[in-house]
């Protein structure tokens, strides 16, 4: 596969007070007690957002949170989002609107001061985004003069504001959106080799065909967690060497991460997706992917994380990337080529 470069929001002709329509993906976690737990989403955003207001943008974001089937559900309102946005532009006027698009989101709009953010409600609080309606898509694209997409966690998503507005706006990609595709292209784009990827995590059904795919690509796929527990070999021959962790209990042992130690030393590139052990059952199991982490770090590998709980898990530790994508960056990974970003113009184009 070969990247094709995507404008970005520095070829955009932005001047002071063009309304930008900015798509985010800000469906962060929660707590039982309604707290954000993990805001990287949020904080990853704020480069492009930044760089709008820099230039007396003003700026509408927009971004889906959870999944309320078209319905708006209180407690799927973007208002906790809201106020923890504030927090993170304390300088900045950041209003919200109770609605995503219409008359009073529009009136909202007009008195906006340049250089201001305006959030707007959960674009999932009608069926109309998923369902990419063409009518919704041209209502919330009126909203703005320029499109720019740095939701790279719903990229795989074809639904109206990740996709649909791009009918009726130039679309261009945030910073985030960029930095994604720069990583996971070095993965999916000739990577430097060795190249070895780790594969974890429960969900073995959807696990196995991204570890097989990847397995043709690579030069060592490194399997632990309960899909190494379940791994059954097809008996087609593929290009890398897999290494099943033999551990059957709830962590994997010191013992195998020290063989896989000169594998992971020896790496150019490394990808992992997916806990080795779990510690959402104890906090205890966490020690041998803390363990692996200790090892990708130390090596020389350009290393990417990507995929929903690994970010979280291994959060103390400086990779090289790790991707704000849980399904996407694993659609990513595996070839697909992303709604969300195929409707972006393409460097150079008019
Ligand atoms: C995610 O959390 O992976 C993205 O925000 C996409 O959410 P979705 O799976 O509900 O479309």
């Amino acid at each position: 596969m070969k990247t094709i470069p995507i404008a970005t929001v520095e070829d955009a002709p932005i001047k002071i007070g063009t309304r930008v329509l900015m798509r985010v993906d800000y469906n962060v976690p929660m707590t039982v007690d309604g707290e954000i737990s993990d805001d990287k989403r949020m904080v990853d955003s704020l480069p492009t957002v930044r760089y709008l207001l820099e230039r007396g943008a003003r700026v509408i974001l927009c971004s889906h949170f959870g999944r309320p089937d078209g319905k708006p559900e209180p407690q799927y309102s973007l208002r906790p989002v809201y106020e923890h946005l504030q927090e993170l532009l304390p300088n900045v006027m950041v209003r919200f609107s109770e609605q995503t698009v219409g008359k009073a989101v529009e009136e909202q709009i007009e008195t906006m001061p340049n250089g201001s953010v305006l959030l707007l409600e959960n674009t999932r609080f009608t069926p109309d985004e998923t369902a990419n309606n063409p009518s919704f898509a041209k209502q919330l694209a009126s909203l703005g003069e320029i499109f720019v997409n740095d939701a790279f966690g719903a990229a795989h998503r074809a639904h109206a504001s990740t996709v649909g507005v791009a009918s009726y706006l130039p679309g261009y990609a945030g910073f985030l959106m960029a930095r994604e595709i720069e990583y996971l292209s070095k993965i999916t784009d000739n990577p430097k080799r060795p190249f070895t990827v780790i594969i974890g995590g429960k969900k073995a059904s959807d696990k196995l065909p991204l570890a097989r795919k990847l397995a043709d690509r690579a030069d060592n796929v490194l399997v632990g967690g309960r899909i190494a527990q379940e791994w059954q070999d097809d008996g087609i021959k593929r290009r890398a060497k897999i290494y099943v962790a033999p551990d059957r209990g709830l962590d994997i042992s010191l013992a195998t991460v020290e063989t896989w130690k000169p594998i992971i030393e020896n790496s150019a590139t490394i990808f992992w997706n997916g806990p080795l052990g779990q510690f959402d059952v104890d906090a205890k199991n966490g020690t041998g992917t803390r363990a692996v982490a200790q090892l990708v770090v130390n090596s020389h590998a350009v290393s990417v994380v990507g995929g929903g709980d690994t970010a979280a898990a291994v959060k103390d530790y400086q990779f090289t990337h790790v991707s704000t994508g849980g399904g996407a960056a694993l659609e990513y990974i595996e070839g697909t080529t992303l709604p969300g970003i195929a409707c972006l113009k393409q460097k150079g184009e008019k």
